[in-house]
């Protein structure tokens, strides 16, 4: 059943849990979703970027996950991430996203406010949900944490911002970033800075850049041949605190994006004559499936969804 973010958010909040929003530009990649959230009876979060768009087409990748929200009866959100522009939004809202996400946070933070203020009303217009970013997404690295409050989210800025554009969810950044290689030194987060925004606003709160980067993930993609020194990510006991203090929406592309590449070299490697795609990208969807399960494991979202609701 394809409902809203805000429905999803909001649930998983007042329960104290949090819900993957997993990233889609494939399949394969919808279909070990699609599995995991059945199986763990989970709702989930569906999201694709402008990139993933670009990719796969709008009308394909709406259309998969439509399918897919339509034959489980699991709560499934069609997500846009990291949307910059006015123009993808409307086309996403046109397409049945239920949720967009304006990312104007690389500009000032006024024109931050206008264009999320913007995006906010076509979107409420539809029945979407909205998130928005304050602040810039990075590790923190010592010099940053020196320098002050220069790129991750300020507490009071958060309030104000969300009185002022009426956002449904803000994505935050308190020391997470996007991609493989997160930490030089030691994972961190910011937790002060996430209690204080919990204390300023009572908006849903979405945590970016929060994959894991599992070491036996990394371990299998290594053994058949990839190259991945130095990749670090966010320690599953650092993602639960974030949802104790009020993280409910946990964004994760990059270890299904492991878990793909370890499973695709593993059949090459082993299986020379194998070229049927199926048999190749079969074990990688099963990756996939094994990360998000663990995912939604740990998040607490598995056997959220009640009977009553599976049957519907
Ligand atoms: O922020 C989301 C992604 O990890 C980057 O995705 O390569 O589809 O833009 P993309
Ligand atoms: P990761 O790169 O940590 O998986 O983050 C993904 C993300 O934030 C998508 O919006
Ligand atoms: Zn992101």
């Amino acid at each position: 059943m394809l409902v809203s973010n805000e429905c999803i958010m909001s649930t998983a909040a007042a329960a104290g849990y949090g819900v993957g929003a997993f990233n889609i530009n494939n399949l394969e990649t919808l279909m070990a979703i699609e599995e995991a959230a059945v199986e763990e009876k989970s709702p989930v979060i569906v999201a694709i970027t402008p990139s993933a768009i670009r990719y796969g087409g709008l009308d394909y990748l709406a259309s998969i996950v439509k399918v897919a929200a339509k034959r489980i009866s699991v709560p499934v959100s069609l997500h846009l991430d990291h949307g910059k522009d006015l123009e993808t939004i409307t086309r996403c809202l046109k397409a049945g996203f239920t949720s967009v996400m304006i990312d104007a946070s690389h500009l000032e933070y006024k024109e931050n406010v206008a264009m999320t203020k913007a995006a906010v009303s076509l979107a409420h217009k539809s029945g979407a949900s909205v998130e928005a970013e304050l602040g810039v997404l990075a590790g923190i690295e010592e010099d940053l944490v020196k320098e002050g409050d220069v790129v991750l989210t300020d507490p009071h800025l958060a309030e104000e911002f969300v009185k002022r554009t009426k956002v449904d969810a803000l994505a935050i950044a308190i020391g997470t970033s996007h991609g493989a290689y997160k930490y030089k030194g030691d994972p961190m987060l910011d937790f002060e800075r996430l209690k204080a925004i919990r204390k300023q606003t009572d908006v849903l709160l979405v945590l970016h850049g929060a994959s894991n980067v599992p070491l036996w993930v990394i371990e299998r993609a290594t053994k058949y041949g990839a190259e991945l020194a130095g990749a670090k990510g966010i320690r599953e006991d650092h993602i639960q605190r974030a949802i104790s203090l009020g993280i409910s929406k946990i964004n994760i592309d990059t270890d299904l994006r492991l878990a793909f590449t370890g499973a695709v070299r593993q059949v090459l490697a082993t299986s020379p004559k194998q070229f049927d795609p199926r048999k190749i990208l079969g074990p990688a969807k099963e990756a996939m499936k094994e990360v998000a399960q663990m995912k939604m494991r740990l998040f607490g979202s598995s056997g959220k969804v009640v009977a009553k609701e599976m049957n519907a």
